[in-house]
């Protein structure tokens, strides 16, 4: 214990002198952060990179970047910061609502997006996530996942002081603003990779790069491959005949956060993004930053050290920021990343499929286990529940819970692959195959949310699907997030085959541009774009006037009907609450009737908040097919 105090100190000191070196008078704002924050900076930093020489130079470094970026941070930034850290729940809230788009797909450029701000208004929306939109090689750049500048907007979408603009404008809106930061790799245009194509030492040490194919042969024999149809394996060979580490497409180059001039010069471009305005960071692919031969390279515990001391970073110079996690993995590891110190927001991939696969089998229990074993998280953390993204659907739960209620994981995820791409008979679905592995067999789904529910077979049928899906993101705790025009039906867009750098990628026919049409109907509730607009504007409002409905808290309970979710959502004790929120969900074709006894632990008078219908707990209930109810109840 001595020792690690005494090593702190001098750690300390060496950085206090830095900061004096580099003529840094840090306000008494920054100064009580640092004493709050070092400490564990300094453990994290020290855990990664304590084996090297220099850590302590670097650490330095780091600390007096972080103090001159804190001195640029806007004041209208700094008086976020006081607020948000006076109510660092705010994101809890049950009137958030997210929304993501891209930009020039949904509004042409950034100017074009402002003029949206009147609709995002009428829907609801305090958060809106903008797809990447930083300079990227055309037309290849995985929709702007291959970042080439982190300080440049992509020129055909505006210029970084839009963007300013426009989070000042959203945030006046009460909107957050939420972009992505794509730290795993860079694009092969990144002027770091360009560097290290051309040779330089210094840059070739910012990524994986190899003289020959010992060692990739060596990772390549534990690593997954992402996407096989793009290239095998995890690497490509350079020009010159070296090798360099790309998990995803071969333009983009992973970077070797083992190196902790990588850590600082991607602290660097963070903090640059969190002081434009930026409230919310998405963590691109997590799971994959930290490499270590003789492993499989996802979600080793140096990446939640790494993603720790990223946090640390922001609670000293942008304390305001948060993290959302983006993991897409085995359930266990997706829970390991959301913790108030590492990423405080997580999409919640596990009930996103388990939706789609209840959709399919008429069936809830796995959706049903996984409310009641995977849910709840830590307090000052929250879910981020969507019904798809502008990513595949990939069958990500755990085929040890399978197991326990029968099903084979393998076989089910066939079903599930056939079902949605239609080759099930009497499936409603109309989804599209993405990244087909005939090696593994694994394979993904593409499609929009009124597709995959059956729009083109049976209209009727999808709008409730579609609302069904939704009410089960929009209740069971965190932040709902739609994809924007799912809210009036967009359907699939096959055009994206003849689009250049999409062809090759099915996830562009669940991307379709702005549906202006759809949303012209949004009004007239006789149209299916109308119903599903009406039906979740239902949802969100009634969801903002409903405080059971903040926060993550669940408590399961069981039905005994294979085809009815059910999920209770307390009050908390600070909203005084003594009644709960019970929301039923019928997946079922047919009508389900739940006996009195089923809620024989409620008073018998309740209330659906939805429809205001007024029920007699005591008869018991019956379900329309897919019909969901959102029921005050009080417990006795
Ligand atoms: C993320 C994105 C996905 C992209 C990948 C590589 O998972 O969601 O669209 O292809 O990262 O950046
Ligand atoms: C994989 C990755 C995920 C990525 C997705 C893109 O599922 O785990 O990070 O978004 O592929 O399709």
């Amino acid at each position: 214990m001595q020792e690690f105090v005494s090593v702190d100190e001098t750690v300390r000191q060496h950085v206090v002198d830095a900061l004096a070196q580099a003529g840094i008078a840090t306000d008494h704002g920054f100064q009580q952060r640092l004493d709050a924050h070092f400490a564990d900076l300094c453990r994290l930093f020290r855990t990664l990179y304590g084996s090297r020489p220099d850590w302590q130079d670097q650490l330095a470094a780091l600390v007096v970047q972080g103090a001159r970026s804190w001195e640029e941070r806007p004041a209208e930034l700094k008086a976020l910061d006081a607020e948000r850290e006076a109510n660092s729940g705010w994101f809890l809230s049950n009137n958030m609502l997210g929304g993501v788009c891209y930009v020039d797909r949904y509004a042409e450029s950034l100017e074009g997006l402002r003029t949206h701000i009147p609709y995002f208004k009428e829907l609801g929306l305090t958060y809106l996530h903008l797809m990447p939109l930083f300079l990227a090689p055309e037309p290849h750049s995985d929709g702007g996942y291959a970042v080439s500048s982190y300080r440049q907007v992509n020129p055909k979408l505006g210029t970084m002081e839009q963007l300013r603009e426009l989070a000042a404008e959203f945030r006046a809106h009460g909107i957050s603003l939420v972009v992505d930061f794509i730290f795993n790799h860079t694009s092969d245009e990144h002027e770091w990779a360009r560097r290290a194509a051309a040779g330089d030492p210094e840059f070739s040490d910012y990524y994986w790069i190899f003289p020959d194919r010992t060692m990739p042969d060596a990772f390549e024999q534990n690593v997954r491959e992402i996407f096989p149809e793009n290239h095998p394996g995890s690497f490509i060979q350079m020009e010159d005949g070296r090798w360099v580490w790309a998990t995803f497409h071969t333009y983009q180059w992973d970077l070797n956060y083992s190196n902790p001039d990588v850590f600082r010069a991607m602290a660097g471009e963070m903090l640059f993004l969190a002081n434009q305005g930026v409230d919310i960071l998405r963590m691109d692919a997590v799971a994959f930053i930290w490499k270590q031969p003789g492993t499989p390279c996802e979600n080793l515990p140096e990446a939640h050290i790494l993603l720790q001391a990223f946090n640390a970073v922001c609670r000293l110079a942008a304390p305001s920021l948060l993290f959302k996690s983006e993991a897409i993995v085995h359930p266990d590891e997706v829970a390991l990343y959301i913790d108030p110190a590492e990423c405080q927001l997580s999409y919640n991939p596990l009930q996103m499929a388990l939706i789609w696969e209840s959709l399919a089998t008429r069936d809830v229990s796995l959706l049903a286990q996984a409310l009641e074993r995977r849910h709840n998280i830590p307090a000052g953390t929250s879910w981020v529940n969507y019904v798809r993204s502008h990513d595949d659907i990939g069958w990500t739960f755990a085929d040890e819970d399978a197991a326990e209620l029968g099903v084979n994981g393998f076989e089910h995820r066939r079903f599930l692959n056939s079902f949605y791409v239609n080759r099930f008979p009497g499936s409603f679905a109309r989804g599209v195959p993405f990244q087909d592995n005939p090696k593994t067999g694994d394979c993904r789904i593409s499609g929009t949310t009124a597709s995959l529910c059956g729009m083109e077979v049976d209209p009727a049928e999808a709008v409730e699907r579609i609302l069904l899906a939704h009410s089960v993101a929009f209740s069971t705790g965190g932040i709902p997030l739609l994809y924007l025009g799912d809210e009036v039906g967009q359907l699939n867009d096959y055009g994206y085959a003849e689009e250049e750098g999409h062809d090759a990628d099915s996830r562009w026919v669940h991307r379709p541009h702005y549906p202006a049409g759809q949303y012209a109907l949004r009004h007239d509730a006789s149209t299916p774009a109308g119903a599903v607009y009406a039906g979740l504007k239902r949802m969100i409002d009634v969801r903002a006037a409903t405080p059971e409905l903040a926060g993550t808290t669940l408590i399961d309970f069981d039905t005994r009907n294979r085809s009815v979710l059910a999920y209770q959502r307390p009050a908390s004790a600070a909203a005084g609450g003594e009644t709960r929120v019970l929301a039923l969900a019928n997946f079922s074709d047919q009508p389900q009737s739940l006996p009195a006894e089923t809620f024989s632990g409620f008073s018998t008078a309740a209330v659906d908040l939805l429809s205001e219908a007024a029920l007699q707990l005591g008869e018991g209930v019956t379900l329309l097919p897919r019909q969901y109810v959102w029921l005050r109840v009080t417990p006795v």
